[in-house]
């Protein structure tokens, strides 16, 4: 068996349907269900014999300890997080809280349960730690992209938690030899992603005629990476990686905000025409993200080079996926669209509008 944390999240509910469509092995997703789990992500998987799913706070020793000792995994992946840069800002609390002691807690069960394992398996066990690019900081335009040895420097409260996390994990390696790998990515999309992030909110923004914002002058650039392609990375570096090392994950498609804003709206013009004028109308410029990071983009060289690992999307067609995706599953949008979402909404772009 594997565990997976978060698992009822958007990449991490993705990764689990990705593995079990390649595994017989069995899989526990341990999972808060946080505003952002959503175990309706995984319900093709009802009945599923491989599928087991615990309710549980990563932070909570004792619920995570009784979990390994009763179903003895090869390996953790750990995707459980609180992900959201602007939810960082308004409540760094929450993120501390999983991201920092949620992490610690897995490593120290993790360690306990490890050391006691007989040799062959203590060489096989695995404790893999999913994290981010924005650890690295921000880049200027003429900047080199991050690679594994860029020094950390975390801007916002959710980049912070997750440098505190790697370096846990770093830690954990180096002092007492926990088999350990990190990965940090760039910024995901595709489908199950819940519609606070950039892309699925300006594709249900569109569709529902709401403005659709742009944070400053929308020339923030990030390099997007489809959801797809992060989860087969993930497994790669699970099968092949080497303990105690890192690895950069990315799309090798760096795009400004605005950018990916209009290429949205020309899609959803062609797929899903307004009965007068373009989706591009709708774009509204807001007030600006404070601290907000100018520029990521990610160095995979490292990935490609020791693991044969390379995208197989394009952002063009990793985006087309994406979009129809969300058309095809208003079940799915009618779901996410709690009030707890809608108070979200309100409390960050309520009386935000710049033009
Ligand atoms: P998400 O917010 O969609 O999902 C997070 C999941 O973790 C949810 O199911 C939530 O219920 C669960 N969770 C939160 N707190 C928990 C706790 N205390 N105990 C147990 N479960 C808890 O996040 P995501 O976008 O799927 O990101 C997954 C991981 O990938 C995170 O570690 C994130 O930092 C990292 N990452 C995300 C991106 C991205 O673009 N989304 C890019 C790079 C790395
Ligand atoms: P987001 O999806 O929140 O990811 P991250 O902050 O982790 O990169 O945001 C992606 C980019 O889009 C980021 O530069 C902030 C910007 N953005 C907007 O311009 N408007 C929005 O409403 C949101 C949510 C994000």
């Amino acid at each position: 068996m594997i565990f997976v944390t978060g698992g009822a999240g958007f990449i991490g509910s993705n990764f689990i349907l990705d593995y079990l469509s390649r595994h017989d092995e069995h899989v526990l997703n341990i999972d808060k269900l946080t505003y952002a789990g959503n175990p309706y992500n995984l319900g093709s998987l009802d009945g599923d014999a491989r599928y087991h799913f615990v309710q549980a706070d990563v932070a909570d020793h004792a619920k995570i300890a009784e979990l390994f000792s009763r179903h003895r995994p090869r390996a953790i992946l750990h995707f459980a997080a609180e992900s959201h840069v602007d939810r960082s800002i308004h409540s760094p609390g929450e993120f501390i809280h999983t991201n920092v002691n949620g992490t610690f807690n897995l490593l120290e069960v993790a360690r306990h349960y490890w050391s006691d394992l007989e040799a062959q398996q203590r060489q096989e066990f695995r404790f893999l730690h999913v994290s981010t690019d924005e650890v690295y900081g921000t880049l200027g335009s003429d900047d080199a992209p991050f690679s594994e040895t860029t020094p950390y420097a975390p801007n916002s409260p959710y980049s912070a938690s997750k440098a505190a996390s790697d370096h846990l994990v770093r830690a954990y390696h180096h002092t007492y030899g926990l088999p350990t790998l990190t990965t940090n990515c760039s910024n995901n999309y595709g489908p199950y992603h819940f519609p606070e992030k950039l892309i699925p909110l300006v594709i249900l923004n569109a569709l529902d005629g709401k403005p659709l914002p742009i944070y400053g002058d929308g020339q923030q650039i990030r390099d997007w990476l489809f959801v797809g392609d992060h989860c087969t990375a993930i497994r790669e570096v699970l099968a092949r990686g080497v303990p105690g090392e890192t690895y950069n994950i990315g799309g090798w498609n760096e795009k400004a905000n605005l950018d990916v804003v209009r290429t949205l709206c020309d899609m959803l013009d062609e797929l899903k025409p307004k009965a007068a004028g373009s989706y591009r109308d709708q774009i509204t410029f807001v007030q600006d993200r404070p601290g907000h990071d100018r520029r990521y983009a990610i160095d995979a060289r490292k990935l490609e080079r020791e693991l044969g690992w390379k995208p197989a999307e394009t952002f063009e067609t990793g985006i087309a996926k994406t979009v129809r995706w969300y058309l095809d599953n208003p079940q799915w949008v009618a779901n996410v669209r709690s009030g707890g979402y809608l108070k979200w909404l309100e409390l960050q772009y309520g009386g935000k509008e710049k033009s």
